[in-house]
Parts: C-alpha cells; structure tokens; sequence
C-alpha cells in the first residue's frame, strides 16, 4: 500500500499558540466564516471549551493545557509547587468547562504533576509541556491512522459521525485521520458523513474538512444510516471517542450508539479510534461516566431559524455509550485492540 502524504490531506490547524494568546478556529461560524477567536486569560479558553468554539476530546484536552500556561501569567511563584497551588482554581474551573470527554482532565492532570516537579523555570516547563501534549497528540494520531486503514479491505465505503479530524485534535484527527489514511492508500473509495443533530458537527464541520482536503464525502441524514448499511455501500462504522473505559465501554457523539447497534444488524464493522489520552482505565464502565446535557434550545431550532414549536419540553444529552461489546476494534497509537473487553483492555493498558 501507498505511504500516507500527511501533509496532502491535512491541512486544517484548529489551535494556534501565539507566545503570548491561544488562538482557536471557531467552530461555531464553520463552514462560511473561518475566524480565529483570541483568547488571553484562562477564563476565556473555559469559556470558549464550554461554549464548542474549540471542540473534540483531545483539542479540548489541549486548549486547556495552553489555557494553564495563560493562567500562569497571573501569578507569582519560586518554583513549580507553589505555583501549582495558585493554579488550582483556574485548573479547576478549565476542569469544569465540558465533563464527558476524558481528555480534558487528562492534559491538566498532566500539566499539574509536570508543575510539580519543576524548579525556579516552571514557566518554561509548562509552556514546553503543553507544546509536547499537542505535538503527540499529532504524532499519536497519524500512528492510528495507519493502524486503522490496515484493517479496512480496498474498495470499501465508511461511515462517520460527528467531527474527529483535524479540527476535533492536533491535527490528521482520529477516526477521521483513519479515513484519511485510507483514501491515501486506495483502500476507502466512499466516505459518508452523517449531519450529527442538533449540533451539525458532520454537515458543518466534517464534509468541509474532507473537502479542504480534496476528499470528496457524502453528506447523510442521521436517520439514513441504517438504510445506508442494508444497501451494502459501508463495510465499516468509524467513529472517534470521548472517553474509553476499562471495559472498552465508549462515550462518544449522541447517535453514535444506535450505529452500532445498526451495524451489527447489518454485518458493518464498527471501529473505535482514539489517542490512549482518551483511554481512563479508571472508570470501570459506561455506567459511571458523566454525560453532558446541553441547552435544550440547541434542539428548538437550525442555523438560528426555530422550528419546533414554541412552549416545548426537550432532553439534549449530547454523549452516549456504546457497549464493547458492539465495538469491532479499539484503535490507539498503541496497537488494535480487537473484540474489546476488561481482559483485552487490560492487558493493553497495564496501569
Ligand atoms: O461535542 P463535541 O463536538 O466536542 O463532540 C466530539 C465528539 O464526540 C467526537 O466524536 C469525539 O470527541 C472524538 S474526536 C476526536
């Protein structure tokens, strides 16, 4: 198979570190206005991770790395444990900005035992630690891509959901970085993307990202994935995630669930891909993961048009768990995890 051209099909750079300000694409205003909000304070990267102006586990988990480092600029400090201390509310209020996806406590449980440790330069320490989160994460994602397309047979059609690639992580992406790596080897001939409601992550972020690209994607409608898999045109359902537990249980995107439970049915293969930031062996199953609950406004209306009627109720949890037992393959930078379970996952991430 060909080697991946990474620079071909990634172009796209979400969050951008200018020494002194982090600025993020919003993701709000995609696909007809690419703009970079700058943000200068800590507050401003938990408000912008709250609010999806950045958005996808492991960019999240990076904006708040760098949102530490803006933090620090407030504070005076000898070495790096008294500066941890003074950190501490505005680490927990990042901390408190999204709760499903793992990646976000993960970077500041990083950044906090990195501070740790440092002496009389711990400014420099967490500036270099943040830059090193995000530049793995890249690295990390570029690896799966290559482990994930191996699996998939040339010739076949996929399914994603929601936004994984470039504008979900560092860059290349996670499910999306597979699919990358799998038209650039000839292996994926048809990508189809679903419009994921209420929020339109596929229809507004993930077929302009392909397209950027020179990718060219189908656009479904949520409710024609299980359609879609009985015509035979999808052989795999590839998915990002938000957080993977120690049973191999997954929170990902709202709908993400019922295509696996659709796959099954159909004989499509489901993939799981994701960095090994998102794995939390901590959390033995699904059942104790928090899932977030969004405005139910998000769901009265498109593009700032209502269209339910007005004096409705709505419940808007924007996470699911998918079972292990649906998943075909967890994909890390570490290896693939086949028919995921707590054995399985064990023996991949001893601890
Ligand atoms: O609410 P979002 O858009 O942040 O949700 C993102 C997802 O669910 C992605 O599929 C997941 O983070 C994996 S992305 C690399």
């Amino acid at each position: 198979m060909n080697d991946i051209d990474f620079d071909r099909y990634d172009r796209i750079r979400p969050i951008r570190w200018t020494g002194d300000a982090l600025e993020l694409l919003d993701q709000r205003r995609l696909p007809f206005h690419v703009e970079y909000v700058r943000c200068e304070d800590s507050d401003a990267v938990a408000a912008a991770i709250h609010a999806l102006t950045v958005r996808g586990a492991p960019a999240i988990g990076i904006a708040a790395a760098w949102g530490a480092v803006l933090a620090a600029r407030d504070i005076q400090a000898d070495d790096g444990a008294a500066a941890l201390a003074l950190l501490e509310p505005a680490l927990q209020r990042l901390n408190a900005a999204r709760p499903t996806a793992v990646n976000l406590a993960w970077a500041l449980a990083r950044m906090r035992r990195t501070l740790a440790a440092a002496g009389a330069d711990w400014r420099a320490v967490i500036a270099a630690e943040a830059q090193a989160i995000a530049d793995e994460d890249l690295a990390a994602n570029r690896r799966m891509g290559a482990l994930g397309a191996a699996l998939i047979v040339p010739g076949s059609g996929v399914l994603t959901h929601c936004n994984t690639g470039s504008l979900a992580t560092a860059g290349f992406g996670t499910a999306l970085g597979v699919i990358r790596a799998g038209v650039a080897q000839g292996r994926i001939d048809q990508v189809y993307a679903g419009e994921t409601r209420p929020w339109l992550q596929g229809a507004r972020l993930t077929v302009w990202e392909l397209q950027q690209d020179g990718i060219a994607p189908t656009l479904i409608a949520d409710a024609a994935a299980s359609h879609l898999m009985k015509s035979g045109r999808v052989q795999w359902v590839i998915v990002g995630a938000d957080r993977i537990c120690a049973n191999g249980d997954t929170a990902n995107k709202i709908g993400t669930y019922q295509l696996a439970i659709a796959a099954r049915h159909h004989g499509v293969r489901f993939m799981v891909a994701a960095p090994s930031s998102t794995v939390d062996m901590a959390t033995p199953s699904g059942d104790s993961i928090e899932i977030e609950e969004r405005d139910p406004g998000e769901l009265f209306g498109v593009g700032g048009v209502r269209t339910a009627a007005e004096q409705v109720g709505a419940w808007n949890p924007v996470f699911d768990v998918t079972p292990h037992d649906l998943i075909d393959a967890i994909v890390t930078e570490r290896g693939v995890i086949e028919r995921p379970d707590p054995q399985a996952m064990r023996a991949a991430f001893p601890g």
